[in-house]
């Protein structure tokens, strides 16, 4: 019933908000776009701010959307807690903060990261006063004497690198950095928790972009950091005062996705085996690197970390005798998969790592990593793979190459 003692303007403002919801349940979690909550005494509001109690009293500070997608990716990675960030990169900022980043430390990390973090670690924490040393963490060797000549405060690895799927040996890596008081952070986006949960490895802090497998349809962005309750502490204190937050409506579609992440993931991992053995037989290819093949060098690793689950949904092959030209005129000739600068959505995607996801890096670095002008990296969709096979294939047989 209308408020009638109240004018016209008044009630277009508040009618129908704040409805009870005490007395049921949503089976969905719904999106929470408010910025304010109202408790029924100012009490309540001090005794949260003052963390004596639960609840919310600003998004930046955490919202109830967002609160359910965190709860579930420590869930499924097996973690005690998470928080939610609005990007990948965020979540890698925040985490690198929280494993002591600051001027002065030392870094160690894997020489092939996702480039944004190469950039991140090379030179925005080095412009800050942090140093990091790269190295390939699939040599152990060479991984303990950077540990043992830096003294970091992190190290930190992919469990499938980008672009060339190498996989780290997170058992041996959290040994390794522990012994030498370094925290292990592993950016675990290639993988899934489907396929790997590196914290059961020994691994202090997990980070997603979970704009990729965890929300799985190329329409959100957003990153998460699992980590044990106390870390999840401090990312909280870093993200309340930085602000890079996940919006409800973003949240909601990332928890959306994680459903059918076990079914998505599962075709994914069979899809890109099966294109990845076919691709390993065409003679206009090069090089096929997918852990799931048996010349890959860390194929018993693979096998030992991931078990019955597959080998992952991303793969990348050279162009034998290919230029930068070439490789764009194959993703140009393709008419199915989308040349589209992301991975782990439903749609297959292609992308030239040297000329975007790496394309921060000196072209030396690259050369050194094997990330040449040749190479492009495949996102296996959901798709047949018989019909992401027959367009590779149509799009391969009209290059001159
Ligand atoms: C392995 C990996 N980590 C982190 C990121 C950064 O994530 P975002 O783009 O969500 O910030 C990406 C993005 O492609 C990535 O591939």
């Amino acid at each position: 019933m209308a408020d009638l003692d109240r004018a016209f303007a008044t009630r277009a403002v508040h009618a129908g908000e704040r409805a009870s919801q005490k007395d049921y349940t949503p089976v969905v979690t719904p999106i929470h776009p408010t910025v304010g909550f109202l408790y029924d005494s100012i009490d309540d509001l001090d005794a949260i701010f003052d963390t004596a109690r639960e609840g919310y009293v600003y998004p930046r500070y955490g919202s109830p959307t967002v609160a359910a997608f965190e709860v579930a990716m420590a869930d499924l990675e097996e973690g005690e807690a998470a928080h939610a960030f609005a990007t990948g990169m965020a979540a890698i900022h925040a985490a690198l903060l929280v494993a002591g980043v600051e001027a002065g430390a030392n870094i160690v990390a894997a020489l092939d990261l996702y480039g944004a973090t190469h950039t991140l670690l090379d030179r925005l924490l080095t412009q800050l006063g942090a140093t990091t040393r790269f190295v390939d963490v699939t040599d152990l060797p060479a991984v303990e004497l950077a540990l043992a000549e830096t003294d970091p405060v992190v190290l930190v690895a992919e469990t499938i690198s980008n672009p060339l799927v190498k996989v780290a040996n997170l058992p041996k890596l959290a040994n390794l950095a522990h012994r030498y008081g370094a925290k292990l952070l592993v950016d675990n986006t290639f993988a899934s928790p489907y396929i790997c949960t590196p914290l059961k490895h020994g691994a202090d802090f997990v980070i997603h972009s979970a704009t990729k497998f965890i929300a799985g349809h190329g329409d959100v962005m957003a990153g998460v950091v699992v980590t044990s309750a106390e870390f999840r502490q401090e990312l909280y204190e870093v993200n309340k005062l930085v602000g890079g937050v996940l919006g409800p409506f973003e949240a909601w579609l990332a928890l959306r996705g994680l459903k059918t992440l076990p079914l998505r993931m599962r075709q994914q991992c069979a899809n890109a085996a099966q294109v990845a053995e076919w691709l390993a037989g065409h003679t206009k290819i090069a090089r096929v690197n997918y852990p799931g093949l048996e010349h890959h060098p860390q194929h018993a690793l693979a096998q030992q970390l991931f078990g019955e689950r597959g080998y992952g949904g991303v793969l990348s092959f050279e162009i034998a005798g290919a230029d930068k030209a070439t490789a764009f005129r194959f993703m140009e000739n393709l008419e199915l998969c989308l040349p589209a600068t992301t991975l782990g959505d439903i749609y297959t995607l292609l992308l030239h790592p040297a000329s975007s996801s790496h394309r921060s890096l000196p072209k030396e670095e690259r050369a050194r990593l094997g990330i040449t002008e040749g190479l492009v990296r495949l996102s296996v969709g959901i798709e047949d793979a018989n019909d992401v096979i027959a367009d590779i294939d149509q799009a391969l047989r009209k290059l001159s190459v």
